[in-house]
C-alpha cells in the first residue's frame, strides 16, 4: 500500500502522546481528512468522554468507540484517524483498523506523557484520575505489547517537534514495506 493510492492511517498510542495533534498536522500535509474518534463519540452522544464514563460506564463508551471506528474505517475517504489510547484493547477494533489502513504507533517515555498530560488542562481523562503516573504505568503495561504487535510503524516522539514526527510518518507511509524502527 502507498499513501498515494488513497487510504487510511490510524494513529495509536498512550494518552498524552500527541495523537490528535499529529493526526491533524499529518492530514494537512497529505491532503487527507483528519478524524478524531473521541470527538466523533462526543458529537454523537452530545457530551464529553468523561461524562459518558461517569453516566454510563466504560463498557458503554467502548461499544460506541467500536461503532465509530467501524464507521470511519468503512468510509471511502482518505483519512488520518486518531484513536483513543484504549481502543486497541478490543480485538474487534484491531481487526477493523488493520484491514482498513496503516497503523502508526506514537511512543513516548512516561516522563514525556506525564508532562504533556500535566500541561493539558482541557481534557478530563477518567482512566487517569488520581495518581496519573501510577495510572499511566498500569495502562502502559497492559497496552505496550499490543501497540507493538499491531503497529506497522513506531515513532518515538520524545524531544521531537510535531513537524519531525509528521515527516517521519510521511516518509514511512510513502514507502511502507520495511519497518526497521518497529522493534
Ligand atoms: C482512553 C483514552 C482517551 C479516551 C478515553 C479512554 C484510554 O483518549 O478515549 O478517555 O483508554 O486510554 P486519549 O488517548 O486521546 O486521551
Amino acid at each position: 500500500m502507498n499513501l498515494l493510492s488513497g487510504n487510511k492511517l490510524f494513529i495509536i498510542g498512550m494518552p498524552g502522546v500527541g495523537k490528535t495533534t499529529v493526526a491533524e498536522r499529518l492530514a494537512v500535509e497529505l491532503g487527507f481528512k483528519s478524524v478524531d474518534v473521541d470527538t466523533l463519540i462526543q458529537r454523537s452522544e452530545h457530551t464529553s468522554v468523561a461524562q459518558i464514563f461517569e453516566g454510563f460506564g466504560e463498557n458503554y463508551f467502548r461499544e460506541i468507540e467500536t461503532k465509530m471506528i467501524a464507521v470511519v474505517a468503512s468510509s471511502s475517504d482518505s483519512a488520518v484517524i486518531s484513536l483513543g489510547g484504549g481502543a486497541v484493547m478490543r480485538d474487534e477494533n484491531i481487526q477493523i483498523i488493520k484491514k482498513a489502513g496503516l497503523v502508526i504507533w506514537l511512543n513516548a517515555t512516561l516522563d514525556t506523557l506525564q508532562s504533556r498530560l500535566d500541561n493539558d488542562t482541557t481534557t478530563i481523562r477518567p482512566l487517569l484520575a488520581g495518581d496519573v503516573r501510577e495510572k499511566l504505568i498500569g495502562l502502559q503495561s497492559e497496552r505496550i505489547e499490543i501497540y507493538r504487535m499491531i503497529s506497522d510503524f513506531r515513532v518515538d516522539v520524545d524531544g521531537k517537534t510535531v513537524d519531525t514526527v509528521v515527516d517521519e510518518i510521511v516518509a514511512f507511509a510513502s514507502e511502507p514495506k520495511s519497518s526497521p524502527d518497529n522493534t
